[in-house]
């Protein structure tokens, strides 16, 4: 399972691209606004700013409501960056502007994804990428683990090639469950990709490592 930070913060897309395990990004308005970037302009700048750092595909997603608008978004975003997926919600307009956008050959992202059948229709559609959002159906007492699990059993039996991305993410318990669903794709706050590194006896095997070097002499 491939690992993409879901942020549009520089510092921690700079910081995950050193760690030499993050392979995308994934963004979306509510993250470009915690960042203070507002406008399609600074929108733009950023995402420039984020290919400069990942050698990956960055997600890029539309703010118009209906498949004119968000055809002529995602047109434009594609003209971004070397590697832009373009999200696009799973909405009744939604598949409509993926349709017609994965005929241009322009790499979509379909995200917003809160059931099989959404799943179903945007591979039919042409999307890339599917994104099921793990955290939000759990906040409704449902299970969001379930949706990647039924997904990806879905996509092997029938042979579909769109990817599934494991979204939503708000723990590493979510990122371990998420591999064994066999999800393609996690993507994941910078928080959770520090927290994944991290473990107790890890820290405390190394320091005893090294009190006991020192004892026997040291360097
Ligand atoms: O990738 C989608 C993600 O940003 C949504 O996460 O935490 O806002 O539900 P969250």
């Amino acid at each position: 399972m491939k690992l993409f930070l879901d942020t549009a913060n520089l510092e921690e897309i700079r910081e995950g691209a050193e760690l030499g395990v993050v392979t995308g990004v994934t963004t979306n308005p509510s993250l470009a606004a915690k960042e203070g970037i507002g406008g399609r302009d600074r929108y733009r700048a950023a995402v420039q700013e984020i290919a400069d750092l990942i050698d990956g595909p960055i997600s890029v997603e539309v703010v118009s409501l209906d498949a004119a608008g968000m055809i002529a978004e995602g047109r434009d975003i594609a003209e971004w960056i070397p590697n832009p997926w373009v999200k696009i919600p799973s909405t009744t307009e939604g598949f409509k502007a993926i349709s017609v956008l994965a005929r241009d050959d322009i790499k979509i992202n379909q995200t917003l994804c809160f059931s099989v059948n959404q799943a179903i229709l945007g591979a039919q559609a042409g999307s890339t990428v599917v994104s099921p959002f793990i955290g939000r159906l759990d906040d409704i007492g449902q299970a969001g683990m379930s949706l990647v699990e039924d997904i990806v059993a879905l996509y092997r039996q029938h042979g579909i090639s769109t990817l599934v991305m494991a979204a939503s993410i708000r723990h590493t318990l979510h990122c371990t469950l998420a591999a064994r669903a066999g999800a393609d794709i996690a993507t994941i706050p910078y928080g959770v990709l520090k927290q994944m590194a991290q473990h107790p006896l890890t820290d405390a095997g190394v320091s005893r490592f090294l009190q006991d070097w020192e004892k026997a002499g040291g360097a």
